[in-house]
Order: structure tokens, then sequence, then C-alpha cells
């Protein structure tokens, strides 16, 4: 295998095409899949090496894969991170990047408004084995101050937030951290790698559900964890590297085929996601239209600051409770009922009784996600037929 290594002088999209690349024997153009569970050695000597250390080729693809480790370069050049560390799916990365740096005894901090099962992390997975946990309300800075003790080793976040976009100040829950001694993880998926890096503002490691815009066409699972080269290498690999949650080849080859793509697909989506919303909030029978890129969102000059488009994702309510917002779900012919998002085809779900249906009714109240609340991922196609479907739905939901 031969590299080509990046030059310092290219920028973002360039190095979305060519970054990390390997080429074998074969010169081949595009990225070479190697669908390979092992590697054969050329001697025991070489074997014996290679497990020691002492000779850097591939030994096993539970943790090192040359497909997989292109997709880890290129992302690494990406976020600007010093490493990477590619696995099954997001919550493979979220879970792997916090139980990488925490041990029975220590205290994390993490923001109240989560994805489903990265709060399920927090919250109930990690007491389990002696890890404490304090859930904060993300968008106080002071709360975060409250939360710490001395034995504080993690802030998890996610900003902004599954579902309803609620936005947290990196920078400064950053500087709290470090104040306390703690490393800030970052779960980006909301605002992609394009449009806000955590690590410039100061957070220490990144965390991406790869399933999302990354792959962006809605096939496969992945994920990644980044961060400096010793977290990665003394932290997470080991721990990776003996539970096994590793990304399969295909998956990363199919990934490094979409980073090629993901600059203008995160910003096409994001040029319609402000169209879509700002169609949505002239809808009657929808409410609360919450979008970080319009101006009514209560955090949208901090949302700028930080991210340079407001991304795909809409969240709103629908007038009439549950019974309305399953009216419209159900009235929609092109935006599809889907749990997932970031994929080139509009989706649309009901957190209330899908991605968060796992909360009470008082917790899912104290995040602001009602039954009457909807989260839109915008997609790729023509926005005039995005806002028709939903202006569609909305009348017939307020029949
Ligand atoms: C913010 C966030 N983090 C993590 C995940 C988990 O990703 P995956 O489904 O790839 O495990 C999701 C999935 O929806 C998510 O929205």
């Amino acid at each position: 295998m031969q590299d080509t290594p990046s030059k310092t002088s290219w920028r973002q999209r360039t190095r979305l095409v060519h970054g990390g690349t390997m080429r074998s024997q074969f010169g081949e153009t595009s990225e070479a899949m190697f669908l390979t569970s092992g590697y054969v050695y050329q001697s025991a000597e070489e074997a014996e090496a290679r497990f020691k250390g002492e000779d850097d080729g591939f030994i096993y693809s539970r943790f090192s894969n040359p497909t997989v480790g292109m997709f880890e370069q290129r992302m690494a050049e990406l976020e600007g991170a010093e490493a990477a560390w590619a696995t099954a799916t997001g919550m493979a990365a979220v879970s792997s990047a916090l139980l990488a740096m925490l041990k029975a005894g220590d205290h994390i901090v993490a923001a109240k408004a989560l994805f489903g099962s990265c709060r399920y992390i927090a919250e109930e997975m990690l007491p389990r084995f002696g890890v404490s946990c304090t859930l904060v309300d993300g968008r106080d800075s002071n709360a975060w101050q409250a939360a710490c003790r001395d034995n504080t080793k993690v802030f998890f976040l996610e900003s902004p937030t599954n579902p309803n976009l609620q936005v947290t100040d990196l920078k400064a829950v950053a500087d709290i951290a470090h104040k306390a001694g703690a490393r800030l993880v970052v779960d980006n998926v909301f605002a992609t790698p394009i449009l806000q890096h955590p690590l410039e503002l100061g957070a220490d490691v990144v965390v991406y559900s790869a399933t999302k815009h990354i792959d962006g066409q809605g096939r496969c699972l992945g994920g990644v964890i980044l961060g400096s080269q010793s977290y990665i290498e003394e932290e997470v690999k080991p721990l990776l590297r003996h539970t096994g949650p590793a990304m399969s080849p295909f998956n990363a080859w199919v990934m490094l085929k979409s980073l090629e793509t993901l600059d203008m697909r995160v910003r096409e989506h994001a040029r319609s996601g402000a169209c879509v919303a700002d169609h949505l909030a002239e809808q009657p029978g929808i409410e609360n239209v919450l979008y970080p890129g319009r101006r009514d969102h209560p955090q949208h000059t901090l949302a700028m600051a930080q991210m340079e488009m407001g991304g795909n994702i809409v969240a709103f309510d629908v007038r009439g409770g549950k019974q309305a917002a399953f009216k419209f779900l159900n009235a929609l012919q092109l935006v599809r009922i889907s749990n997932n998002l970031g994929d080139a085809k509009s989706l649309i779900t009901h957190p209330a009784t899908t991605t968060h249906q796992r909360l009470s009714p008082e917790a899912r109240a104290e995040l602001g996600i009602s039954d009457s609340c909807l989260r839109l991922s915008v997609g790729l196609e023509d926005a005039q037929d995005i806002c028709a479907d939903l202006a569609a739905a909305a009348q017939i939901a307020a029949r």
C-alpha cells in the first residue's frame, strides 16, 4: 500500500476527496475495499513482530483494516483531529468514547437534552458500573459549573440537541470542564463536521453517528471517535481492540465515497432546511418552529456564532396534540415517516412515541418534547416539493 499524503495547503473539499487515500500495487483510482477479516504473514517471525508492535502491518480487522484506516484518516483531516477510530454505529462511538475515559468512582456531567440512547448511557448504564451522573440544562453554563465535583472526569453533550435543537455554548462549557479537570465530549451529529468544529471551540473529543449525514443516503450504520493521538492510542484503542465494535470495511468504503460529496450535500441540506423552516412557520396550525438559523430560535445568535449554517433539522408542533401530529404524518406523501435523519430523503418522526418514548412524560415535558412535536430531517429533494407536501399535510391536520 502506498500513502498519498495530504498536502498541508489542501482545503477542506480537496481533503474530503483525497484525504487518507492509500493505493495498492494496482494503482486504483477509487479507494479499494478490503473485505478481509485477517491478514497472512510471510513468516512466524513477522507475525510475532506485528503482535509486539515492532512491525506496523495489519493484524486483524477487529482493530485494523486498510479501508477503515482510510476512512479514519479522512475523518481526522476533516475534523482537524490528531486521530480517529471508526466504530460499528454511532452508539458504539458514544459509549466507547465515554467508557474509554471513565472508571468506577468517577462522575460525569451530561446535558438532559440528548438523543434517547445517549441519555440511557449517561443516566442508566454508566451508574451500573459505578460512574455517577448529574444531568443539567445544557444551555445554562452555570448549571455545568454547579454540577462539578472533585471526581468529575467528563462533560458530555449534543449541540444542537436531538430533537428540539437546544444549543450549548461550547467554548464556555469546555472552559468550565477544563478548570474542573474534566474533558468535554461533543456528539456533533446534528451540526455535522462541515458546519461546526467543536475541537476549535475547546472540546477534547468529538463523536459522530456516521449513519447520518456522513453516509447521507441511508445505507450503512457507522460511527467515529475523534481526538488526540494519545487519547485514541492509549484509551480508545485498548478498549475497542478487546471489545470489538468495529466498522465493517464495506461500510467504511461506502462512507469514504460519501465523504467526497459531504461538503456539498450538507450545505444544500442546510439551504433547504432554512427554506422549509420559514415555510413551515407560515402554515396555519403549525407552531413553535425551531430552527437554529431562524432569528426566532431562542439561541439564534449563539448558534450562528458556532455554526456556519442552521443545518437540516427542524422541530415544530402541530396544533391539536398527538392526534393532529399523527394526522399530519399520515397525510405526507413525499416526506417519509422514519426515525433516521441526515438522509437524502426527507424523513420525519414523532419523538415522543419513537426516539424519546423511553423518557417519562415529565422528563419529556422538561425538554419541551410535547405530544404535538415533530422532528423533520430535510432531504435533498427540491425544497419546493418538500414545502408543498408539508403545506398539504398541515391543511389536512387542521381540518
Ligand atoms: C445525536 C445522535 N447521537 C447518536 C446517535 C446514534 O447513532 P447510530 O444510530 O448510528 O447508533 C443518533 C441516532 O439517531 C443521534 O441522533
